[in-house]
């Protein structure tokens, strides 16, 4: 099925590291028969860089500026589906960016389900860096708890992926979408 929802409306999936972004995100866009953007794919490729590397050289700030000026790329364009990384929020203005340009769907899940999902994919030799001094489950249960307030205020619309299947949540955010679409329209 290809609906046709509001042509100029990006949508972002915002979200803690093993919420399923990229996993949703590649389904939303052949469902909605959209372009597909992984934000940090497209951010190493442009720096042709790993993230792992990037914070390793240069550090997490100089990672968040260029993830900002990935951001502010994105919102040039229409009519994507774009998995972002998980500290996107820690920036008003990605945050502001995205609103401007899109929706923002917030995917959630409990820290025992993302320790799960990440465990094997964190740590110094591994492709996501390590982002605080904490270790596996205990960094997640910490960053969740710091980001809660910033993903809540980012979050147009949240879809816990905990206990419910790919396809339950791609239906969600697809009516969410559909609905949003009709409201602005009725306002407009
Ligand atoms: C980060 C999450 C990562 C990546 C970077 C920082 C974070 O993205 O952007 O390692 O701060 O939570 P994913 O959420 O896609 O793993």
């Amino acid at each position: 099925m290809s609906l046709n929802l509001g042509e100029e409306l990006n949508i972002f999936l915002i979200g803690f590291r093993g919420t399923g972004k990229s996993f949703i995100g590649k389904i939303l866009a052949q469902r909605l028969n959209r372009k597909y953007i992984d934000a940090d794919e497209y951010l190493e490729q442009k720096e042709g860089k790993t993230i792992k590397d990037i914070f390793a050289e240069s550090g997490e700030e100089t990672f968040r500026e260029i993830e900002s000026r990935v951001i502010a790329e994105l919102c040039m364009q229409n009519n994507l589906i774009v998995a972002t990384g998980g500290g996107v929020v820690l920036n008003a203005e990605n945050v502001g960016r995205m609103k401007k340009c899109g929706v923002a769907i917030l995917l959630e899940a409990d820290a025992d389900t993302l320790f799960e999902r990440i465990k094997g994919d964190v740590g110094t030799k591994t492709k996501r860096p390590s982002l605080t001094q904490y270790d596996g489950y205990q960094e997640i249960k910490y960053l969740l708890e710091k980001r809660k307030p910033s993903y809540g205020k980012a979050a147009d619309f949240v879809v816990n992926t905990a206990q419910i299947s790919a396809d339950e949540t791609v239906n969600k955010i697809m009516s969410f979408i559909e609905n949003y679409v009709k409201d602005t329209k009725d306002e407009l």
